[in-house]
């Protein structure tokens, strides 16, 4: 087993050697300019440690990696459009520095190339592999689906914005160590067992990115902050703030979920004072504490060592406390 910053860097390195330039620079520009944004490169950083932590190489892996980290970026164009969010990564999104139709495409093209990436594995390998890819890409999806019809709905329940984000977040995240486990071989019950830790931990990241985007610090968040308020998203802590508020409050926070006003400035300070004072807040950090602990006890499970389990938890732990 190799340090967590290892496997960022052997990454990084691939990408980097892995990267496009070709014609027509409209279509391959944007590809370059969100892959090198940066970003936390999680998915790809699980996919090499599984497959260490199941006996493989992370070298093995590379190419899952990559594929799932396109994708994810992928992903991202079009959730930025859809979201209609100013900014990425500390950067302006694709669609604002070129325009939608170029946010569109170049993100088609980072799909396909995504799939391509698992042409380099052979036989059994590659059809288990590209079969996981297939059902996780079509349910995050579905995932994104639910995530706009829901804001305009006002009767949302906890269970249906738990399936919401298993799907437009988690699975991935439990895609991306099952491809590490599939690389190295692993049996059945392991497969299953680390795709559920990846779920888990994928729940409690996207309760995190939910805290965060109404309380992440401006300087250092690089998304705007308080864009899930102005979209009127959906998420656990305006969940957990309707569940908790008096009757009032449900009144003026639903009222407020219905307006889009020009300037949401107001909107967004009265948003998040709600999510104080009906404890919301309090009682969303307890829920990115439950996820995590779940994906904890699934590790108990795994027939690895207790040093490699240490790892995972370590990198489960710091997920939490993540203020980017
Ligand atoms: C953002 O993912 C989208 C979500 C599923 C919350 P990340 O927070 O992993 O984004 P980067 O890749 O680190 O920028
Ligand atoms: C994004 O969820 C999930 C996917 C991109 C599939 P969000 O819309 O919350 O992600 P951010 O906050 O824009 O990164
Ligand atoms: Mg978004
Ligand atoms: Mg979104
Ligand atoms: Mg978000």
């Amino acid at each position: 087993m190799h340090t967590i910053s290892d496997y960022q860097g052997y990454f990084l390195e691939y990408l980097s050697k892995k990267t496009i330039t070709k014609e027509p620079k409209n279509l391959y520009d944007p590809i370059s300019y969100i892959l090198n944004l940066g970003g936390k490169r999680l998915r790809p950083t699980l996919v090499l440690m599984a497959s260490e932590i199941f006996g493989g190489t992370y070298k093995d892996a590379l190419d899952a990696a990559l594929a799932i980290e396109v994708f994810h970026n992928f992903s991202l164009i079009h959730d930025d459009i859809m979201d209609d969010a100013p900014l990425r990564r500390g950067k302006e999104t694709v669609h604002e520095k070129w325009d939608i139709n170029t946010g569109i495409l170049s993100g088609d093209a980072m799909l396909i190339n995504a799939y391509q990436l698992f042409e380099n594995y052979e036989g059994d390998t590659f059809k288990e592999l590209a079969k996981l890819f297939t059902k996780t890409a079509i349910e995050v999806c579905e995932g994104q689906q639910y995530d706009i019809d829901f804001e305009t709905r006002d009767d949302v329940t906890i269970p249906e914005y738990i399936k919401m984000i298993e799907y437009k977040t988690a699975v991935l995240v439990g895609a991306a160590m099952q491809m590490g486990a599939i690389v190295a071989g692993v049996s059945k019950d392991n497969k299953s067992s680390i795709y559920d830790f990846g779920r888990l931990l994928g729940l409690a990241f996207q309760l995190q990115d939910d805290y965060l985007d109404a309380f992440g610090d401006p300087e250092t968040f690089g998304k705007q902050v308080g864009g899930d308020i102005i979209e009127n998203k959906k998420t656990i802590l305006y969940l957990k703030a309707l569940e908790f508020a008096s009757k009032d409050e449900q009144k003026q926070l639903k009222g407020l979920f219905s307006l889009n006003p020009d300037d949401p400035s107001e909107k967004i300070s009265t948003v998040k004072h709600l999510f104080e004072t009906t404890g919301a807040k309090d009682k969303t950090r307890l829920e990115i504490e439950k996820y995590t602990k779940e994906a904890f006890d699934v590790l108990d499970g795994l027939s690895i060592t207790n040093d490699k389990k240490s790892i995972l938890k370590l990198f489960g732990s710091s997920l939490m406390n993540r203020s980017v």
